[in-house]
């Protein structure tokens, strides 16, 4: 099977640049979204997004004439849908006093009847969303047989799930393994086929469930890893333990390798994704489910920490450092940083928060600082919430000069203490009740 022309439904953090990586391998990419906005964007020849070498990349899709953008698919050789699939804001499933999120697939849904008209036989449907189990032939499959085409037989329909890291997205989309289940073994087939343009990983193929659940699998490890790493941290608390120290420690052992606390879990995935096993299958999902919850309330044992720190809080200013989810990004979805944030201010802090990848950001009722010098010049704390790297190469020296405050918060372990003690600060970090500020 030969593929010329693909439409990518879905321009954001995973649609954009596999819509570039693929024209610049020589297909032609009509690049689909409902944001009329972000297409008046591309199609100037400019992005929305913040991902190292996409401004590049994207400039010479649009030159050679094979990407355009536009608001409604068109006919094509394969369809790729990479819209999101984020929880329901104020809908909440329930089993045996458990509350959990349920998943919002309108996206999806609408991207696949987007498709329906435009579906000829012989073509391929790729999902690339995480979505829950399932979702391929419980969701898409009855969608898509409004063509009259049935799936399997007349067209190809695969899910291929997205594992790339943003600020390396360009890089990893071509040496990242890459599963592909398709719903058939000639859908896997075509698949294979039209990744094979440009992946230097692995390809491998698998039926479209175990592609889902390997997805939601890789997240949900990390997230209950991530949550034992910040049970872990608030027990060190307790016991006068340095978490930082003890975990180094601990993975001094061969087969022990815990990962690191901080202030919870954010973004688009992993503090999402868990949530589709627990809606799936709540009644065998008790360790995803907790670790969820450990996560999720980890910005109050911040709060704690700060407390600990500055006393009340009522009144006090702090700089914030970082909101994004994760170093060196400009994501703010599901931030726990922003989340700390609301939370000092609900406790009658007063917060500057200093986002240097999105200064102005609309984060509701947070107060963004156009630079550092701004959030940091009368605080009382300095609170870093994300280990961006130009926060990490900050001089204690330096800032004290910039600076009325005297207590730093370091919830990442990204700041050596003992420079910012010379430097004439109290020093504090999460899980560490053992030094003496601290
Ligand atoms: N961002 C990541 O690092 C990452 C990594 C792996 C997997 N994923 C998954 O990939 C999927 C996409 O994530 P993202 O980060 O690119 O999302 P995003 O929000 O950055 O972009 C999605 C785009 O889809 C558009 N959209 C929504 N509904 C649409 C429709 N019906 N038709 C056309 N366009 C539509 C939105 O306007 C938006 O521009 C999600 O399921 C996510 O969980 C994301």
């Amino acid at each position: 099977m030969k593929f010329q022309k693909i439409c990518v439904i879905g321009l954001g953090y995973i649609g954009l640049p596999t819509a570039t990586t693929f024209a610049a391998h020589g297909i032609e990419v009509t690049g689909v979204d409902i944001n009329q906005n972000i297409i008046e964007t591309l199609n100037r020849g400019e992005i929305h997004i913040h991902e190292p070498g996409l401004r590049d990349g994207f400039v010479s899709a649009v030159q050679s004439g094979r990407f355009k953008a536009a608001t409604k698919p068109e006919e094509a050789d394969a369809f790729i849908i990479a819209v999101p699939t984020p929880f329901q804001e104020n809908e909440y499933g329930s089993h045996n006093g458990m509350t959990y999120k349920l998943a919002d697939m309108r996206a999806v849904i609408s991207a696949a009847e987007s498709i329906v008209p435009f579906l000829k036989k012989g073509n391929l449907v790729v999902l690339e969303s995480t979505s829950p189990p399932r979702t391929t032939l419980d969701l898409v499959v009855p969608i898509l047989a409004r063509s009259g085409l049935e799936a399997g037989r007349d067209f190809h329909l695969a899910y291929s799930p997205e594992r790339v890291l943003p600020g390396q997205i360009l890089r990893e989309l071509i040496e990242n393994a890459r599963v592909i289940g398709g719903i058939t073994p000639e859908s896997a087939e075509a698949g294979y086929e039209l990744y094979s343009t440009f992946v230097k990983g692995k390809i491998i193929k698998t039926d479209a469930t175990t592609a889902e659940m390997v997805k939601l699998m890789e997240n949900t490890y990390r997230d209950v890893n991530i949550a034992i790493a910040n049970e872990f941290s608030r027990l060190a608390n307790k016991f006068g333990v340095d978490v930082w120290e003890a975990i180094s420690l601990a993975n001094l052992h061969p087969r022990v390798k815990i990962l690191n606390p901080g202030p919870g879990v954010g973004g688009h995935c992993i503090s999402v994704d868990p949530w589709f096993l627990v809606e799936a299958a709540p009644e065998l999902t008790p360790l995803i489910y907790h670790s969820r919850r450990v996560n999720d309330t980890q910005p109050h044992f911040v709060v704690e920490t700060v407390k600990r720190a500055l006393g009340s809080l009522n009144g006090k200013r702090i700089a914030a450092l970082g909101l994004a989810y994760k170093p060196d990004v400009d994501d703010l979805r599901e931030s726990p940083a922003a989340e700390v944030v609301h939370l000092l201010q609900h406790e009658g802090a007063q917060v500057k928060a200093w986002e240097p990848f999105k200064p102005n950001a609309n984060m509701n009722g947070i107060h963004m600082s156009p630079n550092l010098e701004d959030a940091i010049r009368d605080a009382d704390s300095i609170l870093l919430l994300v280990r961006h790297t130009e926060f990490k190469q900050l001089s204690p020296r330096e800032i004290a000069g910039k600076t009325s405050a005297k207590i730093i918060v370091d919830t990442v372990n990204s700041w050596e203490g003992e420079a910012w003690k010379s430097s004439g600060f109290e020093f504090f970090r999460i899980g560490d009740s053992k030094s003496p500020n601290s």
